[in-house]
């Protein structure tokens, strides 16, 4: 049994709080659906991969490298900051976010299978430490930034290990039949092994991957890593030089259900640095620089979605048992993962203690879609009303960051709680901010 809520969230008679603030106070302080932020729970699991990554590897380690796509705004990249870790950004939009936090440019990776010119130079322009390259085109377009800035740009190349990570296709990333990166096995990685060794603007400290993501065992980690060290080897006999870093990319998974068992930082941490000092072992190599970019593993804990419920409808199923609809007023615009990946989540009615008897229950948005479920199955009590309140928790990851505006619908804002206080840190998008598009 784990525990999906961060660790500020308290459950006294069935109802739910955050930092001692009840889940009632926040909804009419912050209006719904909003995403609700535990701070401490947030900075607390960032230096916890930080430390890990540190005692695991000791002078071998490298950076812990925050994947923003799980979630990121302007105050949030302050805390990564504050926490020592780097910022792994994929897109100028996200690069954006970062500078206007003022995060040091050395600290950051720029990543991307299809970075624009116009990305790569903002990166180049900025200072970004490392570029992790993802096709052949990007060598030219990386060292053309790198020629017109008078600078050497160090880079990675991210292969593809040709590893089936044991979690949904769509998050899947390193077997063959992918868009992401080079190739080992069909020999892609090699040919950009050589390019980018001999080029003068471009410095090659190491070799990237990413297998996948929601992983919650070690092995697939360890495999890739075996694969990539015996890239490094080739590399070394062939070029008489050792590479210095690998990057294994994200992937820690974490707990959505009480039955998801997800690795603790130490134990995914301890178990890696012991299958790359197998490894190198066997293949008579220095332990490179170890770096990883957990962005789940980070964020996804930290927070949770609380909506109001609008309607409840009860229909009657073709085993003549029945089900409880209950609408919600948001969905599939701030949660899109379970009509997606068909994610699994909990959720409680978080204003009053509900005692009366559980009914199978699917908890809906507001979007014009049946295919619009937030909780396709859940026993909820069957005395549900419009105007309790539903918390899910877990959402903290590629939840606002996918959010979207279907049907017009203002994406929620996420507001921080920190010692009994509450605060909007990315506020709600209102109905002119829609319409200020509109030419
Ligand atoms: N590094 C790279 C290169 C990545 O592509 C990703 C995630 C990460 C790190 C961070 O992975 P994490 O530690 O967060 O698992 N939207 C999907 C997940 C897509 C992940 C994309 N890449 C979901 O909601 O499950």
């Amino acid at each position: 049994m784990t525990n999906p809520w961060s660790s500020e969230v308290k459950f006294s008679d069935g109802k739910l709080s955050l930092c001692r603030i009840s889940a009632t106070d926040l909804a009419r302080e912050f209006g719904t659906p909003t995403f609700f932020l535990d701070e401490e729970d947030f900075r607390s699991r960032a230096t916890a991969w930080g430390y890990s990554l540190k005692d695991s590897f000791g002078e071998n380690a490298g950076t812990v490298y925050y994947a923003a796509k799980s979630f990121i705004c302007v105050e949030v990249a302050r805390w990564i900051d504050q926490s020592g870790i780097g910022l792994d950004v994929c897109t100028g939009g996200e690069l954006a976010v970062a500078i206007a936090a003022g995060f040091p440019p050395a600290r950051m990776e720029l990543h991307g299978n299809n970075k624009s010119v116009a990305e790569i130079n903002q990166a180049v322009e900025n200072g970004i430490g490392k570029i992790i390259i993802d096709s052949l085109y990007e060598i030219e377009r990386i060292a053309a930034a790198a020629k017109a800035c008078g600078v050497r740009q160090k880079v990675m190349l991210r292969l593809t290990p040709g590893i089936e990570a044991h979690t949904h296709e769509f998050i899947s990333t390193a077997h063959e039949d992918v868009k992401f990166g080079f190739s080992i096995a069909s020999g892609v990685a090699w040919q950009a092994i050589i390019a980018v060794h001999h080029h003068e603007d471009l410095e090659l400290v190491g070799f990237h991957s990413h297998i996948g993501s929601q992983i919650l065992d070690t092995e697939p980690f360890g495999e890739a890593a075996d694969r990539l060290i015996a890239l490094l080897a080739r590399y070394r006999d062939e070029f008489g030089a050792e590479l210095p870093e690998l990057n294994l990319g994200g992937g820690y998974g974490i707990s959505y259900l009480e039955s998801d068992d997800p690795l603790s930082p130490n134990q995914a941490m301890f178990a890696l640095a012991a299958a790359v000092t197998d490894s190198c072992k066997r293949n008579d190599l220095h332990i490179p620089k170890i770096s990883i970019e957990p962005g789940r593993a980070i964020v996804g804990p930290s927070m949770f979605t609380l909506y109001e419920v609008g309607t409840v409808k009860e229909v009657v199923l073709d085993d003549g048992g029945t089900r409880n609809y209950i609408s919600v007023d948001g969905g599939m615009s701030d949660n899109i993962r379970t009509s997606l990946y068909g994610a699994e989540y909990v959720g409680v009615i978080a204003n009053r203690a509900a005692s009366a008897a559980l009914r199978q229950s699917r908890v809906v948005g507001k979007h014009c879609e049946s295919g619009d479920i937030v909780i396709r199955d859940i026993q909820l009590p069957v005395d549900v009303v419009p105007g309790d309140f539903l918390a899910v928790p877990a959402t903290g990851a590629y939840c606002r960051s996918m959010a979207s505006n279907y049907n017009h619908v203002p994406r929620p804002p996420v507001v921080a709680v920190s010692n009994g206080k509450a605060r909007v840190i990315l506020r709600r998008e209102t109905l002119s901010d829609l319409l200020s598009l509109d030419v």
